[in-house]
């Protein structure tokens, strides 16, 4: 078999502390399932600023060009406040969706029912929710040209930021929403502002063409964005896939996120397009930033990075039991009592980063006998 390269950026803040538990699952992988990864780490956002003055390094990115997958933990923090707007942390992420082509950003929110009492919302509006936000991640107004702070003759500034969309960009991430509907509840939401702005129009022309040429088999609901931000505080339930641009799809995949009790449980995954061999390239990183203010003081949860290496191990490699052994392993732990801080609830043991690793492990030993 051949080796399969994981290129690790750990980055900034928590990035290492959550990263350093997904090497211990790596390490057990190889103990007790066989299975080796070739692990490759660089550095990227902050880390790699500090480094060689560039949020990622052109070495770096042709590592991740030729791994089988990247692992990313989170980017930036105040730190970084003072350095120039293109060479800032989050400038380095950008530029690694870019040039690997991960157009499709897959963030489940699942609300696992250990932690129905973590979100705010009551538990009988997020019970057994399971939603999965297609992201629309390398267009729109994150790469539109033009764009830019100009200085107006008759004083002050203008800013100017393009929102733009192409129907083959619009298409290609459509048909991933429809194909993952299909093996899920068999719906798709699409989101977009077709009443305010054109390339709202072309997103919802785009998609019910998709639809009826390919996928008339999943039901399509066109849905505006800000209706689509209430409805999931109103009725998650309601939802199975949900596509979006890529602004709409940051803003409403945090909103999903806290359905789910917190940020530090939603994994993600990015992916390009299948290649001859049906491979992508693709990227796995938490939803969750780099939280500095808690930072090295070994409290984060690692959850949402380990869920991120399941999904690794599921759409880039294939190894589906493992993806579900570390999912499970996750939940139990979680259905056991532990909770790290963010999650915490009354009545539940807090535990620290290291500890929530450990105990995942422990896990993964008693799931396999
Ligand atoms: C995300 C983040 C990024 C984004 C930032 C860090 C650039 O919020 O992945 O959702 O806006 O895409
Ligand atoms: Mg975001």
């Amino acid at each position: 078999m051949t080796a399969k390269t994981l290129l690790v950026l750990p980055g900034d803040g928590i990035g290492p502390e959550v990263m350093a538990q997904v090497r211990r699952v790596v390490e057990w992988l190889a103990r007790r399932r066989n299975v080796t990864f070739d692990w490759r780490e660089g550095l990227a956002g902050g880390a790699a600023i500090d480094a060689h003055g560039v949020p990622v390094s052109d070495e770096t990115m042709a590592d991740a060009l030729a791994a089988d997958a990247v692992m990313l933990g989170a980017v930036g923090g105040p730190k970084w406040d003072g350095v120039a707007y293109e060479k800032r942390p989050e400038a380095g992420l950008l530029r690694l969706r870019k040039e690997l082509g991960l157009f499709a950003n897959l963030r489940p929110a699942v609300v696992f029912d250990a932690l129905v009492d973590a979100s705010t919302l009551k538990p009988e509006v997020v019970k057994g929710l399971d939603i999965m936000i297609v992201r629309e991640l390398t267009g729109g107004v994150y790469f539109g040209e033009p764009r830019g702070i100009h200085e107006l003759p008759e004083g002050g500034f203008k800013a100017v930021n393009t929102q733009a969309y192409s129907s083959y960009e619009i298409e290609r991430v459509g048909r991933v929403a429809f194909e993952l509907a299909r093996k899920r509840k068999g719906k798709v939401h699409s989101c977009e502002k077709a009443n305010v702005m054109e390339t709202g129009v072309l997103w919802r022309r785009e998609m019910t063409a998709l639809h009826k040429a390919s996928y008339s088999d999943v039901t399509l609901e066109h849905m505006y964005a800000d209706n689509c931000a209430m409805q999931l505080l109103r009725n998650p339930h309601q939802f199975d896939v949900i596509v979006t641009d890529n602004l709409f799809g940051d803003i409403l995949s945090d909103e999903a996120a806290m359905l789910t009790g917190s940020l530090g449980m939603l994994p993600s995954a990015s992916l390009g397009a299948a290649d001859a061999d049906g491979k992508r390239k693709a990227m796995y990183e938490p939803v969750h930033g780099s939280a500095p203010d808690i930072a090295g003081k070994d409290i984060a949860n690692p959850c949402a990075t380990l869920l991120s290496f399941a999904m690794c191990l599921r759409y880039s490699f294939d190894m589906m039991a493992e993806a579900d052994l570390i999912e499970t392993a996750v939940q139990n732990v979680l259905a056991g009592g532990l909770r790290t801080a963010d999650i915490m609830s009354k009545g539940m043991a807090k535990v620290s980063t290291t500890v929530m690793g450990d105990s995942i492990v422990r896990e993964l030993d008693k799931l396999t006998g």
